[in-house]
């Protein structure tokens, strides 16, 4: 097929060409004074995406090798920890605390829904012992297509002890996230999201509080145990071998992002949200989340009856070689979903759009051609 795939997915997301370039330079000592500079360089500009000014370790690992460290370096066995979950990667962090140790207790939300804080702020308030170690959250439900507003939730928590454990692989630099302002203890992240890199790399931001946790934590760690992290980033170096060309990549984006300013990064993105959103209303299309707590990451569509969400994508891979995300778990075939973040332009967008008002008609969905994406053009013009 001719022309390049359009990856229209919540992660991995598509790669630009000046991070395929950095990509492809020769690999150095990485115990040198190049490779140290690179390091110095990535963790302060990862650093300004967190706004935060405490510790990051990289970790060559996709997100839930992050999560997995979140969980061993701050839980230890036995611990009481309130997950909230309001799909499938909130319910994944519960599972990675409980399977090392933690007693885990799950305060489930609707899927499409977001977290309420005032029932977070209730169940936290029956702790009078302030037995509960940990809160865990996730900043953008990628399943879903909905973010959690993290500065109502610190609010809910309130003056709780509990650390403050987010899940931002998706949301970071798409969704707002002020790690410092917003006191959040510990904050997840991955590469193939809105960093635009290959996926590989994950990032685990710890404030000082979070620190002193861990010098007391018990939990089995080895290739995951932050002081050693902490320790060999002094000298610039990596306990182990990092994944080199993944920070050369990294080193690159950080660059771009800096360059367009991080503000303008989620104004971007907000508009993506508000113009897809537009166009499928006026394809006469629903959506899983409502205006007020959608992702501006990825829109999750739900498929016509009778046609699936899968059948959708299947056209629209075959005759357009776009490719969509579909429902994960029980929303499989029920909804798809627009990945928007990262390194996607308006234009792409607007392709995805003419081509999904085509492959709905040859669905057998009935749609007059252009109606979705005139809103969608409008929107644009209007900006
Ligand atoms: C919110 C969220 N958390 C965790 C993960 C897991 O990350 P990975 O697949 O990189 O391990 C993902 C991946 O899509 C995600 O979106």
């Amino acid at each position: 097929m001719i022309g390049e795939q359009y990856l229209l997915l919540p992660g991995p997301t598509p790669v630009p060409e000046r991070v395929v370039r950095a990509m492809s330079r020769p690999m150095v000592n990485h115990r040198g004074s190049e490779f140290k500079e690179i390091l110095i360089n990535v963790t302060e500009g990862i650093k300004q995406v967190y706004h935060t000014e405490h510790q990051v370790i990289i970790y060559p690992a996709s997100g839930t090798g992050a999560l997995e460290a979140a969980a061993v370096n701050f839980i230890s066995p036995g611990d009481k920890v309130l997950a909230v979950s309001i799909g499938v990667f909130g319910d994944r962090f519960a599972t990675i605390a409980r399977e090392f140790g933690a007693q885990v207790e799950k305060l489930d939300f609707p899927w499409g829904e977001p977290t309420d804080p005032q029932v977070l702020r209730e169940r936290l308030a029956q702790d009078i012992k302030q037995e509960i170690k940990a809160v865990l959250i996730t900043h953008n439900e990628t399943s879903t297509g909905v973010f959690n507003d993290l500065a109502a939730i610190r609010a809910a928590v309130g003056e709780h002890p509990a650390l403050l454990m987010v899940d931002a692989v998706s949301g970071l630099a798409a969704v707002a996230l002020k790690m410092d302002e917003w006191k959040l203890d510990v904050v997840v992240s991955g590469s193939q999201k809105a960093f635009m890199i290959p996926p590989g790399l994950s990032f685990l931001a710890f404030n000082d509080r979070a620190l002193r946790i861990h010098q007391e934590n018990k939990n089995h760690k080895y290739y995951w145990d932050v002081s050693a992290g902490l320790k060999y980033l002094e000298k610039g170096q990596n306990p182990y071998t990092p994944a080199i060309s993944l920070y050369y990549g990294l080193e690159e984006a950080l660059k771009m992002m800096l360059e367009e300013g991080l503000d303008n990064i989620l104004i971007r993105h907000q508009n993506y949200r508000e113009m897809v959103r537009a166009a499928l209303k006026e394809m006469g299309l629903n959506l899983l989340a409502a205006d007020g707590y959608a992702s501006p990451a990825l829109t999750s569509v739900i498929a016509p009856q009778g046609i699936g969400g899968n059948k959708i994508r299947q056209y629209m891979r075959e005759r357009f070689n776009i490719v969509l995300a579909g429902g994960q778990q029980k929303l499989d075939d029920v909804i798809f979903r627009i990945g928007h973040l990262g390194y996607v332009r308006e234009l792409d967008l607007l392709a995805v759009l003419a081509a999904l008002e085509i492959a709905l008609l040859n669905c057998g969905y009935p749609i007059e051609l252009g109606k979705g994406l005139k809103k969608a053009q409008e929107y644009i013009s209007s900006i």
